[in-house]
């Protein structure tokens, strides 16, 4: 797709990638029908939202390499391409931390037990 616009707008390639690598809308590998971002800003780490991540990748069957507590961007699709579970910095809502959201829809003061019910939610609704 990178290459069809650079070609049909005569936009240099580097440029084009570098718009898609930019924005958090656009991603260059497919995704989850569901997403879930997970804060991992100062604030909501300090309120466990490690601890959210790691039990919702445990919960998905996700795995990933590298540094796996730290703030650094992450983003992982389950193979049925389900759910998508990524990072993000800081939703600037740090008031309410942690700070999860779900399909768009920002939660606060999450708990390992209130994200699990908004997997559970999901899961159920209709077999999607
Ligand atoms: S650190 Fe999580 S909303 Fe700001």
């Amino acid at each position: 797709m990178l290459d069809y616009i650079a070609t049909k707008t005569g936009t240099p390639w580097a440029q084009v990638y570098s718009v898609a690598t930019f924005y958090a809308l656009f991603n260059l590998e497919p995704q989850g029908r569901h997403t879930v971002c997970i804060c991992r800003g100062t604030a909501c780490h300090t309120r466990g939202s490690r601890n959210l991540l790691e039990r919702l990748k445990l919960e998905l069957g996700l795995r990933s390499d590298g540094e796996e507590g730290s703030a650094d961007k992450l983003s992982l699709t389950t193979a049925d391409r389900r759910f998508t579970v990524r990072t993000v910095a800081c939703f600037g809502q740090c008031a309410l931390a942690p700070v999860v959201e779900v399909n768009h829809s920002i939660f606060g003061h999450v708990n390992e037990q209130s994200l699990q019910r908004e997997i559970e939610a999901i899961r159920h609704e209709g077999g999607k």
